[in-house]
């Protein structure tokens, strides 16, 4: 483990909201001490309550926890209108289009679109709480507008990354029953149109049943299909709508949105947020982790069809009353210093993206960052999954200049904002080390039975308070959402929540993640679970069998590797393409496969479970340590090192 520590910019801490260690531990030990206590003084600091709560916490149905039990707000007034009066005329959205076209939205704007696009929502096409909207949005303003105009009305948003395929979005339209689609034409990607609408033709034609409408925003111009009386002209519509809209009063436990992940099993969970307890992490994390103020412009890279588009783009900054840029392009186009002509135009002031993100842009241009003037840059940060250290060298020292501090921000989509992280002011930090939960988050390295782990042993990474911007369930499956979440993992006889990673502790109690001990896999920062892509391609008629894993890729983080055992008499030409166009047809083009190796048989036990430890081995051209004597035809072994070999030849 690195020895190397960097201790925070002195000039930087001055000016912190939290300046040092002790002033981390101050607050973190506050709420060991007092915990309701703790969340109570943050909630009654930051949130516009409409209405007050009664209690802080009910864990009387554990692990269904409800947070500032019955209180009354709305997560678009703490975005939008409580921020009207002294910063009505402060950018809120920094948008820069892919061909470097800019617009600026101040929070007077944007209130006014929000409330047009929610009387849209209401009067054409009766949208009222509780009703499902799912988004399939381009990053461009309107999306985020979307989002806040769902918040506005009690809706509850469900975002379909725009990657994702028409059969991937007809399945979470399918299961949230949402009644709307937005989305666009399409949007612009490497100078050139791109479309999306025809996407959602495709999911509508092949189910989605519970859709009565779409709601088309202009992007392109370009030319796409019409479906009358079904399909709606964002532009010419909202020409009409009043600016003025009040806002519904919701329930703190009222959800805010869904949002579809992956897990080690079945098909993709609809991971449902709250809405005080999230807006709430949300607001205190931006504070927190990077330390927002003033007149900071804040940038986090992420695509709003994650969580941490959701978190870092639209709620977080906003709710701090912040600017943040949104970007419709890729750092890497025009070339490798996209992002640092960015930085620099806007005078950036956090900077936060994706390891993955952080390599390609270490590849192309390693010397990019020195031709332009980054001296804004402040924080920077990183998440998704772990960074290596080769990396985190180059961001900390040619992006910013050995003066900023890295935030290796470890969460999750079920988290709803950051659980461990640097503290920009306080932390010294060490390369590639998520270090210290943040304040208020009870995160340990256990094992089952909840012992602790010993300093250098690996545990499951467990959170064992609730906390407020917990996934509230799963859409409709509240028995999965036990299942999932709190069947792992106990702490004296109670479930706690174990998040799918492991972890390590150092000598200095520093916590460091090294990765999820589930079958989900991590490509460029996308989750996917190995049983949902191995499910796609059984889809196949020529497929007996399928193994899918993951291998370390030095881009990607790590890459599909895929064994196919194909039906007698298939015909196994092109096998690569043909599976991936499979996967690309059934999830998105993000769930293509690096490597498609046939194989005559896979590796099973006699009672026929599949030894995925020795096909990892395989493919990451390791040595068979296992035992193989157990296997039902220990033969299999050599024939799949023979047919790696040949492919990877
Ligand atoms: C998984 C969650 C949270 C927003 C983006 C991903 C991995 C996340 C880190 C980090 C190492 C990380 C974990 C986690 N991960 N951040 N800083 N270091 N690993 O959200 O799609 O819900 O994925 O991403 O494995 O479980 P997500």
């Amino acid at each position: 483990m690195s020895k190397e520590v960097f201790n925070p910019n002195p000039e930087f801490s001055k000016q912190a909201r939290v300046k040092s260690m002790d002033e981390y531990w101050e607050l973190q030990n506050r709420a060991k001490d007092d915990y309701e206590g703790f969340w109570d003084g943050f909630a009654k600091e930051k949130i516009d309550w409409i209405e007050p709560y009664n209690k802080v916490l009910d864990e009387s149905k554990a692990p269904f926890y409800k947070w500032f039990v019955d209180g009354k707000m709305n997560v678009c007034n703490q975005c939008v209108d409580r921020h009207l009066k002294d910063k009505g005329d402060k950018i809120a959205i920094l948008f820069e289009g892919d061909k470097g076209d800019v617009e600026k939205i101040t929070y007077n704007d944007l209130s006014k679109r929000v409330n047009k696009f929610a009387n849209l929502l209401k009067e054409n096409f009766g949208i009222k709480k509780g009703d499902r909207v799912v988004l399939y949005m381009p990053m461009i303003p309107e999306a985020a507008i979307a989002m806040l105009a769902c918040a506005r009305v009690g809706a509850i948003h469900s975002i379909v990354f725009g990657g994702f395929s028409a059969e991937a979005l007809k399945d979470r339209i399918e299961d949230a029953s949402a009644k709307l689609v937005i989305t666009a034409d399409g949007a612009f990607r490497k100078g050139k149109p791109y479309l999306l609408k025809p996407v959602v033709d495709e999911a509508l034609s092949l189910g989605g049943k519970s859709i009565e409408a779409v709601l088309v925003v202009k992007r392109n111009n370009e030319e796409i299909a019409w479906v009358d009386g079904r399909d709606h002209n964002f532009n010419e519509l909202i020409e009409a709508k009043s600016d003025i809209c009040d806002f519904e009063l919701m329930d703190s436990e009222d959800p805010l949105f869904l949002l579809y992940t992956s897990g080690s099993t079945g098909k993709p969970k609809g991971v449902q947020h709250s809405s005080a307890g999230y807006i709430l992490w949300a607001q205190m994390t931006m504070e927190w982790v990077f330390d927002v103020k003033g007149d900071d412009i804040f940038w986090c890279t992420a695509d709003i069809g994650w969580i941490t588009g959701h978190t870092y783009i639209v709620y977080g900054p906003l709710a701090a009353g912040t600017t943040t840029l949104m970007f419709e392009g890729v750092p890497t186009y025009p070339d490798a210093g996209r992002a640092w002509k960015m930085v620099e135009t806007h005078k950036v002031n956090q900077f936060y993206t994706a390891p993955t993100a952080i390599r390609v842009l270490h590849k192309m241009g390693e010397n990019e960052p020195s031709k332009y003037d980054l001296s804004s840059l402040k924080v920077l940060g990183t998440v998704g999954e772990p960074i290596d250290p080769p990396a985190w060298k180059w961001y900390y020292e040619a992006v910013g200049g050995s003066k900023c501090a890295i935030v290796d921000t470890w969460w999750q989509t079920e988290t709803g904002g950051h659980m461990i992280s640097p503290i920009p002011g306080a932390t010294p930090i060490k390369p590639a080390c998520a270090t210290f939960a943040l304040p208020g988050i009870m995160a340990e390295i256990i094992n089952s039975d909840g012992e602790p782990k010993e300093v250098g042993e690996t545990g499951l990474l467990c959170i064992t308070k609730p906390w407020p911007s917990m996934i509230r369930t799963i859409w409709n499956d509240d028995e999965r959402y036990v299942k999932s979440y709190f069947s792992d993992a106990k702490k004296d006889g109670k479930a706690v929540y174990f998040s799918g990673d492991g972890a390590v502790l150092d000598e200095d109690n520093y916590i460091t993640i090294t990765g999820r001990v589930d079958d989900v896999i991590n490509v460029s920062g996308h989750r996917m679970g190995t049983a949902e892509i191995e499910a796609a391609v059984k889809k196949d008629d020529s497929v007996a069998e399928v193994a899918v894993i993951g291998v370390p890729h030095e881009i990607k983080g790590e890459s599909i590797f895929i064994y196919v055992v194909l039906k007698d008499g298939s015909n196994s030409e092109d096998i690569k393409s043909h599976i991936n166009s499979i996967l690309s047809d059934e999830i998105g083009n993000i769930a293509k496969a690096d490597d498609i190796v046939e194989v005559p048989g896979l590796p099973k036990t006699r009672s026929g479970k599949i030894m995925r430890r020795i096909l990892r081995a395989i493919a990451k051209g390791e040595e068979i340590t296992q035992d193989t004597s157990t296997l039902e035809d220990p033969s299999i072994v050599a024939k799949i090192e023979d047919a790696v070999a040949k492919v990877k030849k």
